[in-house]
């Protein structure tokens, strides 16, 4: 079954040279696979599909260093991602994520919106729920939830090397489509080669985003081939 793949490279490679070399290093794969460089690089990425790691709730103005929405449209971006781990530490609210949702909804991009922060006991699933209630509760707020991927990615998995079990994401994924309409729910946290047909294979696991593993070729192309 085709399903979602995303590349979240985060603050990597150091330059273009190295980022086009990367690029170009992704085979084809049965999967819709999305590339989201570093923002200083999207305008001279060439890949099919083009995703963004952030972005700014308003268009334009007095904002110095943010990136706007209808920006990344004009470059061909399709998908951005939003609410991620690391910039919540850095003191993005749910607010904030809820507003660029909206920005990104107007410019027809598909907002990916990743929820998890706050999750530090393992596998518990109600535990988890409820942390993860607030910050889906706030963000699909008066949206259309059919236009919006939601990627979970348990907080205490992302660059660990210790990723969910399958069982676990499988009923958090459940969870979010039941209770909030979502149809695309994918999972993130120290996914690799080994483990990405595992949880592909799940019912409610539509995808999956990619931190580490999507800068080692080898690892990534085989991800995209599970
Ligand atoms: P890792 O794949 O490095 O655990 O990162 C996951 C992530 O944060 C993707 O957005």
């Amino acid at each position: 079954m085709r399903k979602l793949i995303i590349a979240n490279w985060k603050l990597n490679p150091l330059t273009l040279a190295s980022a086009q070399q990367l690029a170009a290093s992704v085979g084809s794969s049965k999967h819709e696979v999305v590339i989201c460089p570093p923002s200083a690089f999207l305008a001279q990425i060439k890949v099919p599909i083009l995703g963004a790691q952030d972005c700014f709730w308003k268009l334009k103005g007095p904002f110095t260093g943010e990136t706007s929405p209808a920006q990344l449209k004009d470059l061909g971006v399709r998908y951005c991602i939003i609410g991620h781990s690391e910039r919540r530490a850095l003191g993005e609210t749910d607010d904030m994520v809820a507003a660029k949702l909206q920005a990104l909804l107007e410019q027809g991009i598909t907002p990916v919106l990743c929820v998890g922060f706050g999750t530090t006991v393992g596998e518990d699933k109600l535990d988890v729920t409820e942390a993860l209630r607030p910050q889906l509760d706030s963000a699909l707020r008066d949206t259309d939830p059919k236009k919006v991927v939601v990627a979970y990615e348990p907080v205490w998995a992302i660059g660990t090397g210790k990723p969910a079990t399958s069982e676990h994401a499988e009923q958090i994924a459940l969870f979010i489509k039941t209770k909030y309409g979502i149809e695309k729910v994918l999972y993130g946290g120290s996914v690799n080669g080994v483990n990405a047909q595992e949880f592909l294979s799940q019912n409610h696991i539509d995808g999956l985003l990619v931190g580490s593993n999507s800068l080692i070729p080898d690892e990534f192309n085989k991800i995209i081939t599970s």
